[in-house]
């Protein structure tokens, strides 16, 4: 992640030329000494620390981009808000909704911009989604499914890394997965207010991968193995909100990482009273659409990227041509910084961090009691639905 914030920095004063910023890059921390090399070798960072407190007291640094595992997100994010750098951080903001609002609370109080890594938000057929939802072209939602299946733990040999141990991750598929379905659909719908959930761990122990070596998606033939400590499956059912035009959605969500088939399977159908879209990430260009209960169109109709949709003609002249992952993280830089530099807020916050995070809590203890379990509202979040 640290690797395509920084590319994504790098790309803004091209695919942005009138925003006026030509972000640098300036310091970058690491403790795994190679990554610091890489860093200021590869990247083009101009120094490199072991230390990230270097970093936040480095006079010349405006801006600071979070992307250590989850277990430093609290630390580095109070640590960053008490230096008066805004910050952009990694999803999910901590193990737990209590790390969550700790950084929330203490970027309040510094009164710093924050910025989420809830990337997926910012494909150009989500983004119209929302709008075709927010205009009521759909209706009003009654149900929708979202789902996030990965194969990156598929494998039985696949690495112990951070990700599946509770004191360094928190929570497994729900934290990692399902904090970004539920993101996707409070961004699309509204909130959440209810939740019942189980979860399953599909490989109970896999072998030990040191931290900074490898990736998530690693193979160890031999290595020495370790418990897995959290989930690998989640699925929930959850209640939305009431609307002004009358009773909240329903829906199910479901994440794996252990999933053989879906490679990022992220993906929602909306239903509505008036029409239903769906969307997967697999497809990212793709956005099928049903609008009207009758008529000679009865079916989905599949749009491709085009002009109309998001910031879909900042990467592509004309329609139909792929946009990638990595164009998400563009946009997320450009959300972000004109946010810092006082232009319009269309970044995730802290809040909707703190928002997502209470309905992944609520989850994991559903799953552990086996009763439904209410959200606490977050004050500050924004959800769509047809008003922010
Ligand atoms: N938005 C997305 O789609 C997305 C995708 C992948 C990861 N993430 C999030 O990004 C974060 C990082 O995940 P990753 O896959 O890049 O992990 P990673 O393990 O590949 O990288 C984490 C890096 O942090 C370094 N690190 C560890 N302790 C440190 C410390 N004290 N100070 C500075 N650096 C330290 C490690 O050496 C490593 O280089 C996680 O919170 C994860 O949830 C988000």
């Amino acid at each position: 992640m640290g690797k395509l914030h920084s590319r994504a920095y790098q790309a803004l004063s091209s695919v942005y030329p009138e925003l006026g910023l030509r972000p640098r890059l300036l310091h970058a921390a690491d403790t795994a000494p190679d990554r610091v090399e890489y860093a200021r070798d590869v990247l083009g960072y101009e120094r490199g620390t072991g230390d990230y407190r270097e970093v936040l007291a480095d006079p010349d640094v405006d801006v600071v981009s979070i992307c250590a595992p989850n277990m430093l997100h609290r630390e580095i994010g109070v640590a960053a808000a008490e230096a008066g750098k805004p910050f952009w951080i990694e999803k999910p903001v901590g193990r737990d909704a209590r790390d969550t609002a700790e950084v929330a609370e203490a970027a309040r109080k510094a009164g710093v911009v924050t910025s989420i890594g809830f990337n997926y938000r910012h494909a150009p057929a989500v983004e119209h989604a929302r709008e075709l939802v927010a205009d009521g072209s759909l209706g009003r939602i009654t149900n929708l499914r979202a789902v996030f299946f990965t194969g990156y733990a598929a494998e039985p040999k696949g690495a112990l890394s951070w990700r599946f141990k509770r004191e360094l991750a928190g929570t497994g598929a729900l934290g990692d997965l399902l904090s970004h379905v539920v993101d996707l659909v409070q961004y699309l719908v509204g909130p959440i207010t209810e939740v019942s959930a189980l979860t399953s761990t599909v490989y109970a122990e896999r072998p030990i991968l040191p931290m900074g070596s490898g990736t998530h998606f690693a193979v160890i033939e031999d290595g020495e193995l370790a418990p897995v400590e959290n989930d690998d499956y989640a699925a929930t059912l959850v209640r939305f909100a009431p609307t002004a035009g009358g009773p909240g959605a329903v829906g199910t969500l479901e994440a794996s990482r252990t999933i053989v088939g879906p490679q990022c399977g992220l993906g929602f159908e909306l239903y509505g009273t008036d029409g239903s879209a769906a969307w997967d990430f697999e497809r990212m260009n793709e956005l099928r659409l049903c609008l009207g209960r009758s008529g000679p169109h009865q079916g989905y109709t599949t749009v491709l990227g085009n002009a109309h949709l998001g910031d879909y003609a900042r990467f592509q002249p004309g329609p139909g041509i792929a946009m990638g992952y990595d164009d998400l993280k563009v946009v997320e830089a450009r959300k972000f910084l004109t946010a810092v530099t006082g232009g319009e807020r269309r970044n995730a916050t802290i809040d909707d961090a703190l928002a997502v995070a209470e309905v992944i809590s609520a989850a994991e203890a559903s799953a552990a009691s086996g009763q439904w379990r209410p959200v606490p509202p977050v004050p500050g979040a924004r959800f769509g639905g047809g008003g922010d």
